[in-house]
């Protein structure tokens, strides 16, 4: 049996500590472990985007990742955007209401390459989102709709910035 490892990081704005075993993948910490399903899986091996999260403030595909990567870390998951404000709530609503979700299984990592997209950049053309969500494949097909989404969203926020 192998042994399990002690592994600190912060996770949606929380202390945590849990214990894992060293070749445990990240999304399996998350969803099995921890009950945060919003994070998903289709590929898992680093092909769609579906599992991605964000650690320190920059998108990782969790599938890639093992478990005791996370030690130190500052770890978002889609659960964990309600608690903060601004960009994270405006990037859901936009996707909710200008109808960039179908069946949804993109969303969560979509919404994550998003925000670090607009962390980074916070006007970004529509060839510059395309290019941020790339990454991110949608089997709906509803990528027009994502990029008007995401459009909308940097227009509020340059907008709001200007009052
Ligand atoms: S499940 Fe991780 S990239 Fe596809
Ligand atoms: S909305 Fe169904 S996979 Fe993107």
């Amino acid at each position: 049996m192998i042994a399990k490892v002690l592994i600190s990081f912060e996770l949606n704005s929380k202390k945590i500590e849990v214990e894992t075993e060293p070749d445990r993948r990240v999304i399996d910490l998350l969803r099995e472990d921890l009950g945060l399903t919003g994070v998903k899986e289709s590929c898992g091996r680093g092909d769609c985007g579906s599992c991605s999260i964000l650690v320190d403030g920059f998108v990782r595909l969790s599938c890639l990742m093992l478990a005791v990567q996370l030690h130190g870390r500052k770890i978002l998951t889609i659960e964990g955007l309600n608690e903060l404000e601004g960009v994270s709530i405006s990037v859901q609503d936009a996707f909710v209401e200008l109808g960039a979700v179908q069946c949804g299984f993109c969303t969560p990592g979509m919404i994550m390459s998003t925000i670090d997209l607009l962390n980074s950049n916070p006007k970004p053309s529509r060839n510059e989102i395309r290019e941020a969500i790339s990454g991110n494949i949608c089997r709906c097909g509803a990528y027009q709709k994502i990029l008007d989404a995401v459009e909308t969203v940097t227009e509020e926020l340059s907008e709001s910035k200007n009052v």
